[in-house]
Formats: C-alpha cells, structure tokens, sequence
C-alpha cells in the first residue's frame, strides 16, 4: 500500500470546522491524517468546541494559528493586519478548497439552515466557495429528531455534504445511531470524494457479482433476485480508486468501465472455476455474489413437458462453498464476503467471519426498508476482529466506498 503522502493530498487546502459535540477529541486524529497525507489544513471552532477540545492541541497539530473569535481584538495590530482582519472569514472561507464540519452539532446545523452566521466558524461558511462537507454527531435521540433530520435534508437540498454518523457506543452510555465515523473514514471520504484517491494503485482486487442460475432442464433455472448492482459498484469503485479489478459476475445486465476485466459464468460450479484460476494474484478478495447454495441433482437435457407429468420432484445437492474455500487457502489477500441474513444478523454474521477465515464481513437485512436485491439502496454493518459499525442507509455506490475504505484500515 502507498504512503498517505503518494495519494494526492499534497497542498490541498482543507479547513475543519469543529463544533461542541463529545466527538470533538477525534479530530485532533483527523487534523493529523490530513496534514500526514502532505495537505494544509486550518482549523476553525466554535466557542463551545474550545470546552471540549483545546485549540493549542489543535495549532501544534495543523500547523497553523486556530480561529475562534469573530472580532478579534484588533488594537494589537498594524495597519495592513487590521484590514486582513477585518474580513478574515471571508479569507478564510476563499482559502479552502474543501471545508469540513466535524463534529457538526444539532446546534450548529440548525443554525447553518436558518442562515445564522453567529460565530466565526457559522460565517465562515456562508462565505465559503468551496464544497462544505457535515459530519453530524450526537445522542441518537437528537440525531432522529424530525427537525434535524429536516435540517439535514434541506442542507443536502442545499449542496452540503453530509457523511452519516454511525451506530454504536454514544457517550451517554447508550448504543445507537449519532457517533461520529472514525477520523479515518472521513478522511477517506474526502479524500475519494474530492480528490479522486488512486489508494488502490497496484493493488489487485477480484469481485465476485450477481446472482448464480442452476438448471433444472434444458430451459429452466433455480437462482435468486441478485442484480449484481452491489458487486458492480464495488468493482467500479476499486477501478476508479486506481486497482487492477477482475470481476466474475453471474447473469446481469450491468456494464462495466473499460478496463475492468470481466468474465462471465452461469452457475456456482462456473463461478468456482474461473476463481480458481484467478485467486491467487490477488491482494483483495470481495465475495458479493449470492452463489447458490444448493443445485439440482440431475438436469434434464431436454426441457421437461408438461403433458407427461402432473408433478415431479428435484432433488437438491450442495454447491462448492466458494468463499470457505478462499478462506482455507488464504494467502496474502484479504479476503471479504457479504452475510444476509434476517435473524440473529450479528451472531450468525459472526459464525461466518469466524468459519470462512475472513478480514471484514458485510452484513445486510433485506427486510430492512432499503436494503436488498434490485434495489441502488442499501443498509450494512460492517463486522471485523475489532468489532462490529452499522452504517445508516445510502446509496450501494457510497457503500462500495466505505467497504473499500474499511479494507484499507484493516491491517
Ligand atoms: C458533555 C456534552 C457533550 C455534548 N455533546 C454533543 C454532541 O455530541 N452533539 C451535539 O449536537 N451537541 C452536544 N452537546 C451540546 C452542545 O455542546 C450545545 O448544543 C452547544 O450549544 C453547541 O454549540 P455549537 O454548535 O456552537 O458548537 C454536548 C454538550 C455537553 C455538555
């Protein structure tokens, strides 16, 4: 993997807004992933952030002086200082190329919707010509409030980019939705987003697409409604973030970019195949088919007729268990693969990381609203050694993105 400071941060301009949310103490981590990764980067709080995090940490770290204060006091500067000054926020809101609100609080994003500009930061926003990025955090309670999930929607409306929080321990004890995503995963999302991150340069990455069709007879098929929309946006997201991709889809009607090398099976038996022959190239492994379980005993060669049967039986024999195998004959990659399950998601999803010897699970209920087949939604967790992050719904090309990032922070 290249060093941060290869990927295209260098003399990028980022500002941090910090805001007086709990969550405030990660971004001291974020300054550091942004200034590690050769970008120059201001930061910006409000007052209520100062009592949560301390703008010298915060100066050392960036490099630069932190702003708070609206109206600075000016008697201690000369002439030429005092006119820099005196429209700072705007300078400020000129300077950057990508502004970036970590911890956005309800507060502060109620303000930003009503068109408060009440503190430094607030007018600095107004005055920014650059994409403004939020990254809400707070107690799940006030995370789901109607009226912050109506402010959050009108600023999307409004060309601000909002990176979801995600679920898990708050700090007010309780576990839910509101904590702020890992420094790392807003770093990767701005990096990607903005910068167009080549992070998988030289890396080889093999995704497995679609659905698998096990025939009965000469015309008939068993399969299931995967339309290889999730394994697609992986592929496509791997290629554009710089990786030699190979995908190996079931039956789909999905294009691939020029470049991706693509091969084509019908069934789970086809499919082990062509991994076979490919595995072992590989620096990531992402199993997002959903291979057959079982297949017909017998086929018929010929389609069976009607006017000879009035019913008949098919026996069912187990498919090659695909993703167990990668798992037993891992080598160097890093090997991912997708659960669905609809009950006990978190304990079986955790059975299966353990038995097929995987780095990251992604698991997915199809009954959640969102989630699924067919569909360019969907609703994950993510589920690795460390533990377990349940992500809010988006879109399957955001999703491919943080699985991607998520494999780059696994070591
Ligand atoms: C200990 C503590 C933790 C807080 N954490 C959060 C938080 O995570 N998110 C949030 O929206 N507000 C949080 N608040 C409330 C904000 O600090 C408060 O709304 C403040 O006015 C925000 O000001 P600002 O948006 O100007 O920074 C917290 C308050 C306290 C006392």
């Amino acid at each position: 993997m290249k060093s941060l400071s290869d990927i295209g941060m260098k003399d990028k301009k980022i500002l941090i807004g910090i805001t007086g949310g709990i969550s405030s103490y990660k971004i001291c981590n974020l300054v550091r992933l942004f200034v590690k990764a050769g970008a120059d980067v201001k930061v910006v709080m409000t007052p209520s952030a100062v009592k949560f995090v301390s703008p010298l940490t915060l100066s050392v770290l960036s490099k630069n002086d932190v702003v708070i204060n609206t109206f600075p006091d000016i008697h201690d500067y000369s002439k030429a200082e005092k006119s820099a000054l005196s429209t700072w926020h705007v300078n400020y809101g000129l300077w950057a190329d990508v502004f970036v609100i970590a911890p956005a609080t309800a507060n502060s994003i109620a303000k930003i919707e009503a068109g408060i500009c009440d503190n430094f930061l607030l007018c600095t926003v107004f005055a920014a010509r650059c994409p403004v990025v939020l990254v809400p955090s707070m107690d799940e309670d006030m995370f789901n409030h109607r009226i912050t999930q109506r402010n959050i929607e009108s600023l999307k409306k409004n060309d601000f980019i909002v990176i979801n929080p995600v679920y898990g321990e708050l700090a007010s004890g309780l576990i839910g939705m509101g904590k702020m995503p890992e420094p790392e995963t807003v770093f990767s999302f701005v990096k990607n987003h903005f910068f167009t991150a080549r992070d998988f340069l030289g890396k080889k990455i093999l995704v497995t697409a679609g659905p698998t069709r096990e025939p009965v007879d000469a015309v008939r098929f068993i399969s299931n409604y995967s339309s290889g929309k999730m394994g697609f946006e992986i592929a496509e997201a791997a290629f554009k973030r710089g990786a030699d991709v190979t995908l190996i889809t079931g039956p789909v009607t999905l294009k691939e970019s020029e470049g991706i090398k693509r091969y084509d099976v019908k069934t789970a038996d086809e499919m082990f195949i062509e991994v076979k022959k490919h595995f072992r190239k590989q620096d990531v492994i992402v199993m997002a088919s959903a291979v057959s379980d079982f297949k017909p005993l017998d086929k018929s060669d010929k389609k069976i007729k009607k006017d000879k049967k009035e019913n008949f039986k098919v026996e069912f024999v187990k498919n090659p268990d695909i993703l167990k195998f990668l798992g037993d004959n891992k080598k160097k990659f890093k090997l991912v693969g997708f659960a669905l399950e609809t009950d006990d998601e978190l304990i079986n999803a955790r059975k299966k990381f353990k038995i097929k010897n995987l780095d990251l699970i992604v698991l997915n209920n199809p009954l959640d609203e969102g989630a699924g087949f067919e569909i360019d939604t969907n609703v994950v967790t993510f589920l690795d050694m460390k533990g377990y992050e349940k992500l809010p719904l988006m879109s399957k090309s955001e999703v491919a993105d943080r699985i991607l990032s998520k494999i780059n922070e696994i070591n």
